[in-house]
């Protein structure tokens, strides 16, 4: 089959690999029917997350059809539309039982790597380095869906492919965010990021009743985008001044809530930019942890910092002090989609969801590598290239 594989940092290729097996009682087999591109998948690209190898096919966000499933498969059957969750969990262990899915003990195959550097793996993810689980991705004609059960959502037939792909990876990711960092009605809700994770962060504290989100990027298509689909307002943090915008908008206090979806390459017109670029090349820091610090920076005392961005290892300069001092929950996560995906479908089927203004530009699987350099440069308003592997 025809599948976008890695080839070295920063160079991608469409070729033939082999069509993947049921390997286990438990697997599907997915036909891909669209497959999007991730702001995760940028770290990978740039070499920073390591244990990639030559010719691993990419892509965890995807949706289609299932055209084999193993023999202990129960909720599912060929022909079903599904849209398959990006980390992938047992649905037994004690994290899953406890509703912690992207931590599963089971999930990432090859937990050695994950153990080393961070003490212990999280879950497995698809098309994500040797490091998290070795899974073949979803930038491909087929794809195995292991514990199929566990991570492929049928979708109800009101809601489109185009809506329900974002159920996969970056709406359950947003509702996380905004979740367990505890949002509630009242709250000021500021949200540094304005791609597809932070767009879906901010719709989600709407939805759970805050009383302002304010979503910041230096990108004006993307603001405007979040405040034409998701009714909130927005920050231009190369145009405004944020701490002094977000004090004012906050009765002077701080955001109850700031949530990070911007990860580890972060950008920044400062000095610090450049002092974290060239660590972060060096190889001497892991990360460029900007939005981070500003989130807690800005944060009112007491209140809640979410790290939805992706980090790899270390970070200069951190702010210790001020999360102590000020009193500050921080918390970050990779994204546990089992627990949210069914109420997002729902969600979608209603209407409150929307995503497909995120899906900016859809081509054939052929032209990923065009796609992937559209989005990473950002250029004509790129937010999410989808793929479409199959017709
Ligand atoms: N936790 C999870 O499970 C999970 C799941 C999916 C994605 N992610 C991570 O979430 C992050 C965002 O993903 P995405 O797909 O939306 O990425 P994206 O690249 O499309 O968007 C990132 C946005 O951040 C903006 N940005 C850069 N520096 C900034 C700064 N200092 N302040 C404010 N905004 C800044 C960029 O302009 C861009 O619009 C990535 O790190 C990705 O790896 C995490
Ligand atoms: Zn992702
Ligand atoms: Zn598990």
């Amino acid at each position: 089959m025809k599948a976008l594989v890695w080839e070295g940092a920063n160079e991608l290729a469409v070729r033939q690999v082999p069509d993947p097996q049921i390997r286990n009682e438990q697997d599907a087999i997915v036909r891909v029917r669209k497959t999007v591109t991730c702001g995760s998948d940028l770290h990978l690209l740039g070499g920073y997350i390591p244990f990639m190898e030559r010719g691993d096919v990419l892509g965890h966000e995807f949706l289609g059809e299932i055209v084999e499933v193993g023999p202990q498969v129960r909720n599912h059957k060929v022909g079903d539309r599904v849209v398959v969750c990006s980390f992938v969990s047992c649905g037994k262990c004690w994290y899953c039982q406890h509703q912690q899915f992207s931590l599963c003990d089971n999930g990432n195959t090859n937990p050695m790597i994950t153990e080393n550097v961070w003490g212990s793996a999280p879950g497995g993810c698809y098309g994500y380095s040797h490091a998290l689980g070795g899974f073949a991705g979803s930038h491909a004609e087929y794809i195995r869906v292991p514990y199929a059960d566990q991570g492929a959502f049928t979708v109800p037939d009101e809601v489109s492919d185009e809506r329900a792909l974002f159920a996969s990876d970056s709406a359950p990711t947003g509702w996380m965010g905004a979740d367990l960092a505890g949002v509630k009605p009242g709250d000021v809700v500021a949200v540094w990021g304005a791609g597809a994770v932070g767009q879906m962060a901010a719709r989600a504290s709407v939805l759970l009743g805050v009383d302002r989100v304010i979503v910041i990027d230096r990108l004006d298509n993307r603001l405007q985008m979040a405040q034409t689909h998701l009714g909130v307002e927005t920050l231009n943090y190369e145009q405004q001044d944020v701490s002094g915008e977000l004090l004012e908008r906050s009765g002077g206090r701080g955001p109850d809530v700031c949530i990070e979806a911007v990860g580890m390459e972060s950008h920044s017109s400062g000095p610090q930019f450049w002092y974290d670029q060239v660590k972060q090349q060096l190889r001497i820091e892991a990360d460029r942890p900007i939005a981070a610090r500003e989130g807690i920076y800005n944060c009112r005392k007491g209140g809640s910092v979410f790290v939805l961005g992706v980090f790899a290892g270390l970070v200069d300069k951190f702010p210790l002090g001020a999360v102590m001092n000020k009193g500050l929950t921080l918390r970050g996560a990779q994204q546990h989609g089992q627990r949210y995906i069914p109420m997002l479908l729902e969600r979608m089927a209603r209407g409150e969801l929307v995503t497909e203004h995120l899906a900016t530009h859809t081509m054939p699987l052929d032209e990923a590598p065009r796609g992937y350099d559209m989005f990473k440069q950002k250029l004509d308003g790129c937010v999410r290239a989808v793929f479409q592997p199959t017709s």
